[in-house]
């Protein structure tokens, strides 16, 4: 019996039992099809493997905001949710980022422009901070992510920005100016949002882990 079939089952016995609540005009059919809908999605491509390079720090704390009020650079919201290759939802998966602030400084002496983060049960996280700056050792922008959730492996990657001048406004054609960026779908489209005077980036960055 596949894992669907027994989930249905599971909500149908939950119907019988009165555990599970149909509303009239919703035959139960539909809305155990609806619930299953809710929490699982189809199979997805894990997320690619990238470099965890050398400015990892352990103990991050869990905060969402990272950017402070003043703090110059462009506002930057990242969020997305967390699914294995199965497509279920990974509620409490541990999400830490890192990166560099708009200068391209990693602060190596505490935690800022670091978190370690909670997917919620919905599978979602989001975190703002500001678009990191350019760094001498490395060609693009980028936040590193190490994922990791009970049953699964540790997935270790970073996120690209389309919006990266090095890649002169073709993601597609210059991904790959940066050697350490092996898979375009790493690169992330941006959009902007607010009024002139403030504006904010928003990317969207799902994290698909394997399972163990
Ligand atoms: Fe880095």
């Amino acid at each position: 019996m596949n894992a669907r079939l027994s989930r249905r089952d599971a909500l149908l016995r939950g119907a019988a039992i009165g555990v599970l609540k149909v509303a009239p005009l919703l035959g139960l059919g539909d809305a155990v099809s609806a619930l299953i809908a809710q929490d699982k999605d189809p199979a997805r491509k894990p997320t690619p493997w990238n470099e965890i390079g050398p400015f990892y720090k352990k103990l991050a704390p869990n905060q969402a905001k990272l950017r402070g009020p003043n703090d110059p650079g462009l506002p930057v919201t990242i969020a997305g949710r967390v699914f294995n290759t199965r497509g279920d939802v990974l509620r409490g998966a541990k999400i830490e980022i890192w990166q560099a602030d708009h200068l391209g400084l990693y602060d190596l002496d505490g935690y800022r422009y670091r978190a370690a983060l909670v997917s919620d049960s919905e599978g979602k996280y989001s975190f703002d901070s500001v678009m990191p700056g350019h760094y001498p050792a490395r060609v693009c922008q980028h936040v590193h992510y190490v994922v990791t959730a009970p049953g699964h492996r540790a997935l270790i990657t970073q996120l690209y920005f389309a919006t990266d001048p090095v890649f002169e406004g073709d993601p597609d054609g210059n991904y790959n100016r940066d050697p350490l960026v092996l898979s375009r779908e790493l690169v992330r489209p941006v959009t902007l949002s607010g009024d002139p005077k403030a504006v904010q980036a928003n990317v969207s960055f799902e994290l698909v882990l394997e399972r163990a």
